[in-house]
């Protein structure tokens, strides 16, 4: 802006000179030096008026291209979400050879046969889900048994009991009990399902004793 106004006034000057220089002894020629003058001066000012316009529209179009940028950045970040999205999923059946306790001490269940494994975040060997991720997970199970008795389980997170499931099969005959839960679990978090000390359960080929659970979304 400045310098541009420093040209326009150097131009100024020599129109000035080069007119008194030809007009010199012309009656007319102070009225037309100052209406030169002043038309140089208009053009300035619609000139400069301009200049300010110009600036402010480059300002804005600064502004729109940051936000496209941004923009761009969000939907890289949802494609990636999209194909990266994670899969976790199983169930589990208890095992194939009859009753799980009573013993005299709670334990952990170990569900050993395989339904559903996808994304491998169930441990077969120890019966203890990780959250691979931080996210809301819901998880299930139905628990049987066959004689009569307490049957029951607790579904941990951690070594924090979230669920206690219990039933007295008083008739002694075939029993189960189901139950879910939605959990809002940190990554590396630890679901299991438990019996306690003096509980028993009942499973064979049939499944009657399962447990599942799946990732719902990721946080
Ligand atoms: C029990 O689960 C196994 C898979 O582990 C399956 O092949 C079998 O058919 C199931 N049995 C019954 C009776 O549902």
């Amino acid at each position: 802006m400045c310098s541009y106004s420093a040209a326009l006034e150097l131009r100024l000057g020599s129109t000035e000179t080069q007119l008194e220089t030809h007009s010199a002894g012309n009656i007319d020629s102070p009225v037309l030096i100052v209406l030169i003058k002043s038309f140089i001066v208009f053009f300035f000012i619609v000139g400069s008026a301009l200049r300010l316009r110009l600036d402010v529209t480059e300002k804005h179009l600064e502004g729109l291209r940051a936000e496209i940028a941004e923009l761009e950045k969000q939907l890289e970040h949802l494609k990636k979400g999209n194909t990266d999205e994670l899969k976790v999923a199983f169930s589990v059946g208890l095992t194939d050879s009859g009753p799980v306790g009573p013993f005299d001490e709670e334990r952990t269940l170990i569900f050993s046969k395989t339904l559903t494994d996808v994304g491998h975040a169930y441990d077969r060997a120890a019966g203890v889900f990780t959250a691979p991720v931080r996210g809301v997970y819901f998880f299930s199970f139905t628990a049987a048994d066959y004689l009569k008795g307490y049957m029951g389980l607790y579904l941990y997170r951690n070594n924090q009991p979230i669920i206690f499931n219990l039933d007295l099969n008083d008739h002694g005959g075939y029993a189960s009990m189901s139950n879910g839960v939605a959990l809002k679990l940190e990554e590396g978090d630890r679901v299991r399902l438990s019996l306690p000390a003096s509980y028993r359960l009942y499973d064979d080929s049939r499944n009657f004793s399962v447990f599942s659970g799946f990732l719902l979304f990721a946080l």
